[in-house]
């Protein structure tokens, strides 16, 4: 095989495996694997740079950073739709279609949600991806074509043959609820701001001029309707997408809970109105905010008579959901005591029902967000429920506060332990700094037990605060030496669920060091964290000896989470626990970090200069595979510089120093 061939295949592989991982959620190799792959492309076209084309997978890692987006107009106007709030809408929109169309023949709709993210354009001509256009004002978009590539659900080819030359198809950019929550933790872990909620992350993100950092963030896509409609053979909006799947585009016409389709063909008014209620009863489920139902006439014969009306369609409307508000009255607020000691302000109130639940407490937020609403206890409040987030207080109706009210003050002492709180300058709670505050523990014990943790998943909230109420359990690593006579006596427990328990805790004694880490509940190591630091340390002793600069010179490490870590670790009665797990028998498995190479273990190479076919970016991660590190700048602790082309002051400094500076294949080399 040539080496032309060796791309092609080399391509068609890599994009049937990203559409297995990121479309079909199932992967058949492993991400090292996949790695491998991808290194094997790039590899190539670094020798053969004319093997570098628009569609090539290699487009999907990103590329330097654009000085500002260009324009560009939409071939056909990007509108938007008619909002209302009630489902009796959508019987007057039903109303107002027939009376256009002068007929009482039922009008057949697709209903389907709608995505709470963003606008997006994108345009395939002869079956390659080449435009990606935001809606802008309608009229006149940005390009975000760079970025889009990065979208690894997107195919960056379809068949040529199903489709006309252009071919135009819009859709929601977003980014799943789960995907939102990881991406803020590696914010969090980097020092950087975190994103207010997904939609603004996505946002963000589509418009990020450096398409290398949108690479790193999951953004998905979901077509929900053609450009131009012309020449694609669908005769209704139904057929569209199904045309769509066809192509492995992704779209929302297979979906399904619990068993029905979130995407309904729908024989009239009616039938739409029972939708609106369905797709809001699974709206928790979903993997994605949504923030109403858009109801499209099905027909595009019908959709073309119809026309638009200003700057929407008479064919379509969105049925929005309302965040769901109710009044009640606070009876008292009380703090709570998190994981990490934040004391979090709770509204604890009378009963009341919002958006399917009952709900007798909200947050307040912090002492700031109480001051700025003038909540006071005995005052009647607006609640509201938005999708899944926590239950908060909205406004006080001040026309019925009484005047015997009294403002809040905020305890300046933890409530459980009643140790004096702290306040960092630069945030807005308080913090209980006891480690051992029997509320720090308690909820700490249950991020250990947690299923992403140590997953001891007979280790239930109930039973975790009878063992600890009980003082069975005051640490984590107690856990390890319950017996089942300890748990026979403690309420509703007989000998099965004993039993389970041990077994349960047992089945956890071997943890990826990963999840270990994870588990010790660091503030602000969260999972993406343990792993980068399970894969750089290997094993427990070589973690417990970390030093700020060592984790500093890991990829995704900020000096937020640095000093947070260097903090537990010097701390005596944290490492003892950590010693005292292992001593009562959790052993660390042998998993694939710890078969991971060795070859550059302990070592610290700083990088300098450029180089012909390699990112500092990707060398970094080489040497941390390897159980390197690459601290930033050049000292007397550092074993080599790596120098490439118009490498300047840091070369200097290390010839100072007597420090070894080795060539990019020099380099290379040493893990041969
Ligand atoms: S169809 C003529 N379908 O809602 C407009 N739009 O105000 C055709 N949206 O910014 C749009 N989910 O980004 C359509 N299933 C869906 C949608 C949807 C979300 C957004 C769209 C647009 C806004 C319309």
């Amino acid at each position: 095989m040539n080496y032309k061939e060796k791309h092609k295949k080399l391509s068609i592989e890599i994009e049937q495996h990203n559409y297995n991982y990121h479309s079909l959620d199932k992967p058949t190799i492993s991400d090292y694997q996949f790695d491998q792959l991808f290194n094997e492309l790039l590899e190539l076209e670094s020798k053969h740079p004319e093997l570098v084309t628009e569609t090539s997978p290699s487009q999907r890692a990103g590329s330097t950073p654009l000085d500002k987006f260009s324009k560009v107009k939409h071939r056909t106007p990007m509108l938007s739709l008619q909002n209302s709030y009630s489902p009796d809408d959508i019987l007057a929109f039903d109303e107002r279609i027939k009376k256009f169309l002068n007929s009482d023949e039922d009008v057949e709709f697709i209903c389907e949600p709608k995505l709470d993210g963003l606008a997006l354009e994108l345009v395939y001509e002869k079956g390659l991806l080449t435009k990606a256009i935001t809606r802008g004002d309608g009229t006149t978009g940005e390009d975000v074509t760079l970025n889009t590539k990065t979208i690894k659900t997107i195919p960056l080819k379809i068949d040529a043959g199903a489709v006309p030359d252009v071919f135009e198809l819009r859709g929601e950019v977003l980014l799943h609820k789960s995907d939102f929550e990881s991406l803020n933790e590696g914010q969090l872990s980097q020092g950087l701001e975190t994103f207010s909620n997904p939609r603004n992350a996505a946002a963000g993100t589509l418009r990020q001029l450096d398409s290398r950092v949108a690479a790193t963030r999951p953004l998905r896509f979901y077509a929900y309707a053609p450009g131009v409609i012309d020449g694609h053979g669908a005769d209704s909006h139904y057929q569209f997408l199904e045309a769509v799947n066809q192509l492995k585009i992704p779209n929302l016409i297979a979906k399904k809970i619990k068993k029905s389709a979130i995407i309904k063909k729908c024989k009239n008014a009616e039938e739409a109105v029972a939708h609106y209620h369905f797709i809001e009863s699974v709206r928790d489920q979903l993997e994605f905010e949504i923030d109403g139902m858009v109801m499209k006439v099905n027909s595009f014969q019908l959709q073309q008579e119809l026309g638009f009306v200003a700057r929407s369609p008479r064919w379509a409307t969105a049925a929005k959901y309302k965040p769901k508000q109710e009044t009640t009255v606070i009876k008292d607020i009380v703090l709570q005591v998190g994981r990490t000691g934040a004391l979090t302000p709770v509204a604890i109130m009378e009963p009341v029902f919002v958006g399917g639940v009952t709900i007798t407490n909200a947050t307040l937020h912090n002492e700031s967000e109480i001051a700025r609403k003038d909540v006071r206890i005995g005052d009647t409040v607006v609640v509201q429920r938005a999708g899944d987030v926590i239950p908060e207080v909205v406004e006080v109706v001040l026309k019925k506060r009484k005047k015997s009210s009294v403002a809040y003050e905020f305890p300046q002492k933890c409530p459980v332990c009643g140790t004096k709180a702290e306040k960092n300058e630069d945030e807005a709670v308080y913090r209980c700094p006891n480690l051992f505050c029997p509320a720090v523990v308690k909820e700490s014990l249950k991020h250990f037990v947690s299923k992403k943790a140590m997953n001891i998943d007979k280790l239930g909230e109930q039973i975790t605060k009878q063992l600890w109420t009980e003082g069975l359990v005051k640490t984590f690593s107690d856990i390890y030496t319950l017996k089942k006579e300890d748990i026979l006596p403690l309420e509703r427990q007989g000998e099965k669920s004993a039993n389970n328990i041990i077994k349960s805790i047992d089945a956890s004694r071997q943890p990826e060091l990963s999840r270990f880490i994870y588990a010790l509940g660091i503030r602000f190591v969260g999972e993406q964290t343990a792993k980068t630091l399970a894969n750089y340390y290997q094993d427990v002793p070589s973690f417990l000896k970390a030093t700020e600069e060592d984790l500093l010179a890991l990829n995704d490490i900020g000096p937020k989470v640095a000093s947070s870590i260097t903090s537990s670790l010097s701390n005596k009665d944290f490492v003892k626990e950590v010693q005292n797990l292992l001593k009562n028998g959790v052993k660390i498995a042998k998993s694939d970090v710890t078969n991971a190479s060795k070859k550059l273990k302990g070592l610290k190479f700083v990088i300098t200069g450029s180089f012909d076919n390699y990112k500092r970016s990707d060398l970094k991660k080489t040497i941390e595979v390897n159980g390197g590190s690459s601290p930033g700048s050049v000292s007397k602790n550092t074993d080599y510089l790596i120098a490439g082309e118009a490498a300047g002051s840091k070369l200097k400094k290390a010839e100072d120093l007597g420090v070894k500076v080795l060539s990019i294949e020099q380099f290379l080399a040493m893990l041969d």
